[in-house]
């Protein structure tokens, strides 16, 4: 038998876990938008190996039985924002343009796009469509050079389209923190507008908590627009499952003390938990066997090593001497989060000194700000990982 846990970034568990009302909720948003409701657009939020991208996984499964046109965009630290909503664009109208009935309106959409592509020199030869550049002054313009009006034109001609295609439309964005403040922005007034005009575009994203605070800087009203949707680590009885469902296929269970003892080392977060099944399984031979808590005691060290390699040290790898010298000195705290004023006289610094260094940090992508004056990871176990680094060092 295969190894049913899959640890991983976005991977599909073979059993997903204490989710079924997210995903409800998720059909109900999406059902509704569908007979002509207003657009809830929801954003997925927690720290890392939570389960965001699984969900938004499964939204797009939703999206595509309920037949919305769709696109999975997933934003890095250097994304272009305008490079990939112009291919998304282009792929939504490539779809509907399909129909006889819409072709003046598709005709407008395409130039419409193509003069928001010129605008942005956004580097794609097919976004012409054919159309000429030359004649586009007929049409309607995204060129203006704000981009939050542009991307508002383009949205409403999408939207426009889409309503008489009897279509709706979803746009799926992951690590949406690493949207840069102006492309944020103009993703909010274009949204904001859309649902005002009662159109069938919807935004269902993920991230960090850090995007709490970034959306509510970006737009005031972010916090109205948004349906932000905490992602925590799975309630006790979730987590069993979560544990024990994907071996039952074998006929492979788990002791009471064997369970306690894995969802204590994983603290109930989905990807330590697959990681842990991973590779306890190996003892099994794959099928018919009960896990004891000596087995689960056995395979520990090999657990924290695979979760070190694979989780803790690229991240950690990733900052500069004075970041890691900031995350290390936030050990010398046994509760999350901490206070940046508390840390700095613990580092001999000040507030404003170590300020930018946290900012760099949040920007990375492994801190966040709870409130304010306050830090923590995130990174579940960011500090016990750390804590190992410092014993190593002696
Ligand atoms: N509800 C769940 N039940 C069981 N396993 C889960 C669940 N959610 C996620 N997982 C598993 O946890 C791991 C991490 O999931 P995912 O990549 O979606 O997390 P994430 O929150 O997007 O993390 P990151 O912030 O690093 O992108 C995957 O291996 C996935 O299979
Ligand atoms: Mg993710």
């Amino acid at each position: 038998m295969t190894n049913p846990y899959k640890p991983g970034a976005g991977t599909m568990p073979e059993y997903l876990a204490g989710r079924d009302d997210i995903i409800d909720n998720i059909k109900t948003i999406l059902l509704d938008l569908r007979d002509g409701g207003m657009a809830t657009h929801t954003i997925f939020y927690g720290v890392r190996g939570v389960g965001k991208t699984v969900l938004l996984n499964k939204v797009e499964d939703i999206a595509a039985t309920y037949n919305y046109l769709y696109e999975h965009i997933e934003c890095d630290e250097h994304f272009d924002f305008v490079h990939s909503i112009t291919l998304t664009c282009k792929y939504f109208i490539r779809q509907m343009s399909r129909m006889e009935s819409v072709k003046a309106l598709v005709e407008n959409a395409k130039a419409v796009l193509l003069s928001f592509k010129m605008t942005y020199g956004v580097e794609d030869n097919d976004v012409s469509f054919g159309v000429d550049a030359d004649t586009l002054n007929t049409f309607e313009t995204a060129n203006s050079g704000d981009l939050s009006r542009d991307l508002l034109t383009l949205f409403i001609t999408l939207g426009e389209l889409a309503v008489k295609c009897k279509k709706q439309i979803c746009f799926l964005i992951d690590e949406i923190q690493n949207l840069k403040k102006k492309d944020l922005t103009a993703l909010i007034v274009s949204l904001h507008r859309v649902n005002q005009l009662n159109l069938p575009i919807i935004l269902i994203g993920a991230g960090l908590p850090t995007i709490l605070r970034i959306s509510s800087d970006a737009k005031s009203y972010a916090e109205r627009l948004f349906d932000f949707v905490k992602i925590t680590s799975l309630k006790q009885y979730d987590a069993v499952k979560a544990l024990t469902e994907p071996a039952k296929k074998s006929k492979i269970r788990y002791s009471g003390e064997a369970i306690k003892y894995i969802l204590n080392a994983t603290g109930n977060y989905p990807y330590f938990i697959q990681q842990y099944g991973r590779i306890l399984w190996k003892l099994s031979n794959g099928i018919g066997y009960e896990f004891t808590k000596d087995d689960a005691e056995n395979v520990y060290n090999e657990y924290i090593e695979k979760i070190d390699d694979s989780f803790f040290s690229t991240r950690f790898n990733k900052s500069t001497k004075a970041e890691k010298n900031f995350l290390l000195a936030m050990v010398s705290f046994d509760k999350f989060p901490c206070s940046t004023k508390e840390l700095a006289i613990k580092m001999n610094s000040n507030q404003s000194k170590i300020s930018p260094i946290r900012n760099n940090l949040i920007n990375k992508g492994l801190l966040y700000a709870p409130s304010y004056g306050e830090i923590d990871f995130t990174v579940p176990f960011f500090d016990d990982y750390l804590r190992r680094i410092l014993l190593e060092k002696g």
